[in-house]
């Protein structure tokens, strides 16, 4: 067979596409390199990686509380100098109890733990829930992973019977599940977002979606919700909730429900799809017993933004009991979840409260974080709001806004002399121009006929802000 070449490997692995790290990113990066070597050639000084939401990479500051619980549990013999700790480094009593309680719960970090994770974490995990939602969660169908990634991964290997087996999923969408449906060679059935609402989901078109497919002879297994939305931004009201979850129990279709931006809500309030289901389920007995939810959380994103250490878990509600089975012995067939990243899930859904030694300084980190995001998101749609060809609703949450622009045929055309679809020529042209790196429309699917381009808020400063303004005016120009 010779050696392993581009056209000998898994052809779902080809063909998969994942546009969050793709061109772009690549020479984003290249460009870095560069200005790191001391290229003054380019004309701008900083690459500014808008492409992707890693909050940490940019300016959002881990919260204290947490980081100084890690640091005893990665190195416990800190505890025997506890009058240093307190008294030299700023640790309160609080931080110290907290990791001794999750030593004694986890043994050392550096051991592996229960496959789908530390019990007492998963016991943290179901009160959390219980208080968020007001309806009780059960520890043992919770499951610790390695960020909401591997949760999606583990979900979709599990879904996937054959090639015929589809998936609902909205577009424009986090490339994450188009991406795996591919490797699994498993179908992905699109079902469009309705931009003249916010980017709500449209009941209508979500079930002519699911009837064409049928149609086709695709069998249907699941939908797919991300709320709030990435790339979009949309925070879904309680009534389209509701309605996908109808949808779902008429139609029998387990609900992935990918809720990893739960705290980044700037309109209105969260509406988790447990919660919502286990009202539906109260005021409707009998109805509803039989949905299948599985939602999914994350320590990479909100005011935690932890992406780095891989950290998630999700909740199972309605599943079979030989289907859970088979989802445990799949995770453990990758052992467990990173154990640091279990306990910082713990710190997510356990965080100091008032009175504690820790929560002035927590709350204070935590609203910063928080007040900054939606700082940084207002600042960017008035730019956008500004732009010639530019539309882009009001932030609504998660970390990205995903404006559509219209370009001229002029731009059109270059774009097709380059092979590259316009949304792509216009991203490529804003990072050479300006060395900001944003991801085009197409790398996360919209409607025909339509070009958009996903940002996030994340970077500081506003001065990335006019460099895009002011690229944005000379393209139209060239282009007019
Ligand atoms: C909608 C959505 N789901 C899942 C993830 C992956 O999160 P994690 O870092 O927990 O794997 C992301 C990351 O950007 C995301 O935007």
């Amino acid at each position: 067979m010779g050696r392993l070449n581009i056209n000998n490997i898994n052809p779902h692995v080809r063909a998969a596409e994942y546009a969050v790290r793709g061109e772009l990113a690549v020479k984003s990066e290249e460009l870095r390199a560069r200005l790191n070597k001391g290229d003054t050639s380019l004309p701008f000084d900083k690459i500014v990686s808008a492409n992707i939401g890693n909050p940490q990479q940019l300016d959002q500051k881990p919260i204290t509380f947490f980081r100084q619980v890690l640091s005893l549990l990665e190195y416990p013999n800190l505890l025997e100098k506890e009058d240093v700790l307190i008294n030299h480094l700023g640790y309160k009593t609080d931080v110290i109890e907290r990791a001794k309680w999750l030593l004694k719960q986890c043994g050392s970090v550096g051991a592996y733990s229960a496959s789908s994770g530390v019990y007492a974490i998963k016991e943290s995990i179901a009160k959390f829930l219980e208080k968020r939602d007001g309806f009780s969660a059960n520890p043992d169908h919770i499951y610790l992973s390695a960020g909401a990634s591997s949760g999606v991964n583990t979900l979709l290997h599990i879904l996937s019977e054959s090639d015929k087996s589809g998936v609902l999923v909205p577009i424009p969408q986090y490339p994450l599940y188009t991406a795996t449906l591919s490797v699994l060679d498993a179908t992905c059935v699109p079902y469009y977002l309705d931009e003249s609402k916010a980017w709500a989901t449209d009941l209508a078109t979500i079930r002519g979606a699911y009837d064409k497919a049928k149609a086709d002879g695709v069998d249907v297994r699941a939908i797919v919700v991300i709320n709030p939305g990435n790339p979009t931004g949309a925070s879904l009201s309680e009534e389209d909730v509701r309605s996908v979850i109808d949808f779902a129990a008429k139609e029998k279709l387990v609900i992935m429900a990918d809720e990893v931006y739960q705290t980044n809500v700037f309109i209105g309030k969260f509406h988790s799809f447990k919660g919502v289901l286990s009202k539906l389920q109260q005021e409707n007995p009998g109805k509803y017993d039989d949905v299948e939810l599985a939602s999914l959380h994350s320590i990479s994103k909100g005011m935690v933004g932890e992406c780095g250490h891989r950290g998630g878990y999700f909740e199972l509600v309605g599943f079979d009991a030989e289907v859970e089975a088979a989802i445990y012995k799949f995770v453990s067939i990758m052992l467990c979840a990173p154990v640091i990243a279990q306990c910082l899930v713990e710190l997510m859904v356990n965080p100091p409260q008032p009175g504690e030694p820790s929560f002035e300084l927590y709350d204070k980190e935590y609203n910063a974080v928080a007040n900054g995001l939606r700082e940084r998101a207002n600042a960017l749609h008035k730019a956008f709001d500004q732009m010639e060809g530019v539309e882009c609703g009001e932030p609504q949450g998660s970390m990205y806004l995903f404006p559509s622009i219209n370009l001229s045929q002029k731009a059109v055309e270059a774009a097709k002399s380059e092979n590259r679809t316009p949304d792509e020529f216009y991203c490529m042209r804003l990072l050479e121009a300006t060395g900001v790196c944003v991801i085009p429309g197409s790398g996360f699917g919209q409607k025909e006929g339509t070009l958009h381009f996903r940002t996030t808020f994340l970077a500081p400063g506003t001065e990335w802000v006019d460099r895009i303004t002011k690229f944005h005016k000379e393209f139209m120009d060239k282009y007019r």
